[in-house]
């Protein structure tokens, strides 16, 4: 082995054998790493319960957020105010389910997609459900675990596509079916989300047609290093993207 150009036996000074204070002090800190997988499960165990007890307080946090946000969207005097706040409420929302769902299960670091789109879809449809009357949202997806750093932004992208089928997928046309369709292939995920409505406005662009929803879609898409590919009729998003990094 070399360290910095030396071998290591160089490290101990030429014709020195190991005396036996050298071999007793061997003995003792043998004996010392033998009792170190107890005293390592006990600082793995703390670490974890710290780790459980911060997830717990962002939880708490985040869902007293979304009250807050909820009030003052109901203290709005004016319609567009009050729907940018409720929007916000949405997109904090989306987040906090994904604190709900780890609190609720033993794994602090994989978050069960398809309940956690679930849970999405559930409050979407309830929120905007007796406005838009009978649009039925479904979901297909396999058993999947992501890590909360790649939940947290596919939540987002699902929140915003679906809000945007339920929006303005079918303005004058009859209450359709909005779906959302997750498949993974090997290491990459395909999220996909399409409506039976009117589909896209025409000379629809990903780059400059734009909203701050869109907008948001793209750079989370970015984030998880991503690509969007867009059909105009029906209405279909396809994002894509890799868990091997
Ligand atoms: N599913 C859809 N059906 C029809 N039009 C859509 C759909 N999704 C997006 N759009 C169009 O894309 C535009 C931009 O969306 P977005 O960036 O989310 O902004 P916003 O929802 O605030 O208008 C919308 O105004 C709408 O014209
Ligand atoms: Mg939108």
């Amino acid at each position: 082995m070399t360290i910095k150009g030396k071998t290591k036996s160089s490290l101990r000074p030429a014709g020195r054998p190991a005396t036996r204070r050298t071999v007793a002090r061997l003995h003792v800190e043998g004996a010392l790493c033998a009792n170190r997988p107890s005293e390592l499960d006990a600082a793995v165990l703390t670490s974890e319960s710290q780790f459980r007890e911060l997830q717990h307080r962002v939880k708490n946090s985040l869902a007293m957020i979304v009250s807050l946000i909820g009030l003052e969207a109901g203290y709005a005097t004016d319609a567009p105010t009050r729907e940018s706040l409720e929007r916000l409420r949405g997109r904090v929302g989306s987040i906090a389910k994904l604190y709900d769902l780890l609190s609720e299960t033993q794994r602090t670091q994989e978050v069960d997609l398809p309940g956690y789109v679930d849970r999405i879809l559930a409050t979407l449809g309830s929120s905007y459900g007796a406005v838009k009357g009978e649009v039925r949202l479904e979901l297909s997806c396999p058993p999947i675990a992501l890590s909360p750093k790649c939940a947290a932004p596919v939540g987002l992208i699902i929140n915003e596509l679906v809000t945007n089928a339920i929006k303005h997928g079918f303005v004058d046309v009859d209450p359709g079916i909005i779906s959302v369709h997750i498949r993974q292939e090997g290491k990459s995920i395909v999220i996909t989300v399409s409506d039976d409505g009117c589909g896209l406005p025409p000379r629809f662009r990903m780059d400059d047609s734009c909203g701050l929803g869109l907008q948001i879609v793209q750079m989370l898409t970015a984030q998880l290093g991503g690509t969007i590919d867009v059909v105009p009729k029906p209405a279909t998003f396809h994002v894509s993207f890799s868990t091997a990094a």
